[in-house]
């Protein structure tokens, strides 16, 4: 069963912005395997913003904002990504799907949650 939905689209300037005005900011948000992954691409802040956007969409697949650490983006070797939730709150949910997509300017995704 289907128990929560979410979705999020950003400026990828947005978090261009953010990181270049305060380096600290990649740290707080995004986790180690998050950075080297992203930091491996030809446009790390696509990427980076994709991730942030899981996050967000997370937390309204969940209906409430957690730490963001605690939500991390890997990929598995055929490129799909998987979210991974490293909070010892599980939210209520079994299985989690996530779906990224990026362009120049924008990126998004929708993540979605069941309970078996
Ligand atoms: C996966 C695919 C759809 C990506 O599409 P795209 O338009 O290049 O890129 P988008 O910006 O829309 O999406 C990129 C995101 O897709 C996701 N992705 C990559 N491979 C994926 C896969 N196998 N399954 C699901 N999602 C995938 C990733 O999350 C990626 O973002 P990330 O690298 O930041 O994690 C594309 O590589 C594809 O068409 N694959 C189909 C299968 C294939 O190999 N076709 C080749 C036939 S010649």
């Amino acid at each position: 069963m289907i128990i929560g939905v979410g979705i999020d689209l950003i400026e990828v300037a947005r978090v261009q912005k953010a990181i270049e005005r305060n380096p600290r900011f990649v740290d707080r948000v995004f986790t180690e395997r998050e950075i080297l992954y992203s930091e491996g691409k030809k446009s790390r802040f696509q990427h980076l913003a994709a991730r942030f956007a899981v996050k967000e969409a997370f937390y309204k697949a969940i209906g409430q904002r957690i730490a963001w650490t605690d939500v991390e983006t890997i990929n598995l070797p055929s490129g799909q990504p998987q979210l991974i939730l490293l909070a010892k709150n599980i939210y209520g949910f079994t299985r989690s799907h996530v779906s990224i997509s990026h362009i120049a300017d924008y990126a998004t995704a929708v993540v979605v949650l069941e309970k078996e």
